[in-house]
């Protein structure tokens, strides 16, 4: 989370003092409520017909891939770089995450995709990570008529775009995410959006029970089936509103610091940008450089930290790395066997999870070191920020002449 104020304060004290917490009040009085305005308003800005506000971003994965007809048994391919909740959530319909390596800028690698597609494939989920967009092109190139659904797992790159589109939009669904660690928030939150209505009636019917507390169910062309409580309440709504209308100007700020401190280190000695397929489009939350090798990103994290120059390691990224997937790891989908679908179906006991079956991906992650872009920096922390990557990587590249 950038930026909170009164604003936010003063919205959910006028949810309080109406009383209204919950999104399907039958005598919700006059108007739309925050729920439903919420979804108009990000509709709007994302250019979709349909989304849902959930209660966390997993929820939006979930319900996108219910509402995309993922099937008990289907193939799922997800990136081996992501938070763990993108490559768990197939297994909440039955279905089994395939795992594909990244490319050097820490998306979705097409190629690999091409590679790990069988007859089983329903679906890829292309992740935006840190703000930065995978290689969509790539990837829908690599699906194209092939009847695989693309979910962008946008929970990272809330406003973010490709090529004038925003993410989440581009392939059959999105999800975001609006917990603490996200671009706007609300504490926790997420939503889904959808192209076809059914992808979405499907969701919203999963994310309410079953649509058991709707006011509008008889409104629905396709049958009720039973689901889960997933929803958002009105309190986090109404901030989300007030972030909502921050979205655009956080995105500007992120950029314009970005976009200086990129400038001032093209040319650098020892400094190597990783590759970025969105570079209109990106939210500029942080800044990929490549290195050669773990131990010179160590020691460069290392010496940077001495110097105040915050440099962070995706490898060193716990649940981001396939690596640390325990549930997948250990073989564990589901809290009983009888119903994982790692053990009950063919596509899952023929996955075999292993740390070392996605080195490509381990080595970008190994070779890769992230500074984070700073909303409020000044023209000075600006510089003084340049000055010190200049610095550490002028030693860098010094240290592998000798
Ligand atoms: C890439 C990615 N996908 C999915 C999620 C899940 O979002 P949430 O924590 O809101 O459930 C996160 C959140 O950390 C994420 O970073």
């Amino acid at each position: 989370m950038y930026q909170m104020g009164e604003e936010e304060v003063e919205a959910a004290a006028r949810v309080l003092r109406a009383r209204k917490l919950f999104r399907y009040n039958p005598d919700q009085g006059a108007g739309p409520a925050e729920c439903e305005l919420f979804e108009k308003e990000w509709a709007a800005k994302l250019g979709v017909p349909h989304t849902l506000l959930v209660s966390t971003g997993t929820a939006g994965l979930i319900c996108a891939l219910v509402g995309l007809g993922i099937e008990p048994g289907d193939e799922v391919i997800v990136p081996g770089y992501t938070f763990m909740a993108t490559a768990l959530a197939p297994l909440a319909m039955g279905a089994v995450p395939v795992l594909a390596d990244v490319d050097a800028g820490l998306g979705l690698d097409p190629q690999d995709v091409a590679r790990k597609i069988t007859p089983r494939t329903k679906a890829v989920i292309p992740v935006h990570m840190s703000g930065h967009v995978a290689d969509l092109d790539g990837l829908l190139a690599v699906v194209k008529g092939r009847g695989i659904k693309v979910l962008e797992d946008a929970c990272q790159c809330v406003g973010g775009s490709y090529k004038g589109k925003r993410v989440g939009t581009i392939g059959d669904a999105g999800a975001y995410s609006f917990n603490y660690f996200k671009i706007i928030s609300a504490g926790e939150g997420g939503a889904f959006c959808a192209k076809d209505v059914e992808t979405y009636q499907r969701g919203r019917i999963y994310h309410d029970t079953g649509c058991a507390f709707r006011y509008d169910a008889n409104k629905l062309q396709i049958p009720v089936f039973g689901g889960v409580n997933y929803r958002m309440d009105e309190l986090r709504a109404a901030v989300l509103r007030v972030q909502l209308g921050r979205l655009d100007g956080i995105i500007a700020g992120l950029r314009k610091n970005y976009t200086k401190l990129r400038e001032r280190l093209v040319g650098a000695p020892g400094i190597e940008f990783a590759p970025v397929h969105s570079p209109d489009g990106h939210c500029g939350a942080c800044l990929y450089l490549r290195v050669e090798s773990r131990a010179e990103a160590q020691a460069l994290e290392q010496e940077g930290r001495a110097k105040g120059v915050g440099l962070a390691l995706p490898f060193d990224s716990g649940r981001h790395v396939y690596t640390n997937w325990d549930p997948l790891m250990q073989r564990r989908g589901a809290f009983h066997p009888k119903i994982d679908p790692l053990h009950i179906t063919e596509a899952g006991r023929a996955q075999k999870y292993a740390p070392d079956m996605l080195p490509k991906t381990l080595e970008h992650l190994e070779r890769t070191v992230t500074v984070h872009i700073g909303l409020n920096w000044t023209e000075a922390d600006i510089e003084r920020t340049a000055q010190a990557l200049r610095a550490l990587f002028k030693n860098r590249q010094t240290a592998n002449a000798v």
